[in-house]
């Protein structure tokens, strides 16, 4: 197995595959709430790039449900940090913002969608990722569509079950 690149080395803690521990929380004000659990994916090919792969179910029903895919990359000798993502729902973005520490705070700097995508549509995007004192791992989303202000969407705590 390649070495970790030592361009991402700050972000090592992102590293393995975690499991949500307990259902995650769905919501926004125009839609019902609703329970889902995660696995991510999160590995590196020695790139200075980490790779990763969200995979969301109902928590009741397991149906496969949210799916997300890319990278994360960090300015050199910055604490920037760019997520670049695909979503199965037709949408694409890229967030960009800062590492301190073992959390990472980000903002959609573009989106972009496929021409059938579903309405409403989300016009912003931010999320923050955070290893816990007990090694947990926290995300929490939130998001702006046409019809609704920035509001969260998603929160949830992963449990790492492989390196
Ligand atoms: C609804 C976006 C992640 C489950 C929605 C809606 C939007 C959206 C725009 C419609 C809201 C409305 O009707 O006003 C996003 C974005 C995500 C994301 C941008 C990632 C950044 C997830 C994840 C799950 C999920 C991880 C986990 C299962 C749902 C469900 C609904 C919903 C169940 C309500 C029913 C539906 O419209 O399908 N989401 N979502 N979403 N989202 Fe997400």
């Amino acid at each position: 197995k390649a070495p970790l690149n030592p361009a991402v080395q700050p972000l090592a803690w992102l590293l393995g595959t975690w499991q949500s521990d307990e259902p995650g929380e769905g919501s926004y004000p125009s839609i019902q709430p609703f329970r889902y659990t995660e696995t991510l994916h999160i590995s590196h090919v020695g790139q200075p790039v980490l790779n990763f792969m969200f995979s969301a179910f109902h928590a009741e029903t397991k149906r496969p449900l949210h799916r997300e895919c890319g990278f994360i990359r960090l300015q050199a000798g910055t604490q920037r940090v760019a997520l670049i993502v695909a979503q199965n729902s037709g949408l694409v973005e890229i967030e960009e913002g800062e590492l301190t520490g073992q959390q990472l705070t980000l903002q959609s700097k573009d989106l972009a969608r496929i021409s059938f995508a579903k309405e409403p549509y989300v016009q912003q995007i931010s999320r923050v990722f955070q290893l816990k004192e007990d090694g947990r791992l926290e995300q929490t989303v939130s998001m702006a569509t046409g019809s609704q202000p920035l509001s969260q969407h998603l929160h949830i705590t992963y449990r790492r079950v492989s390196p």
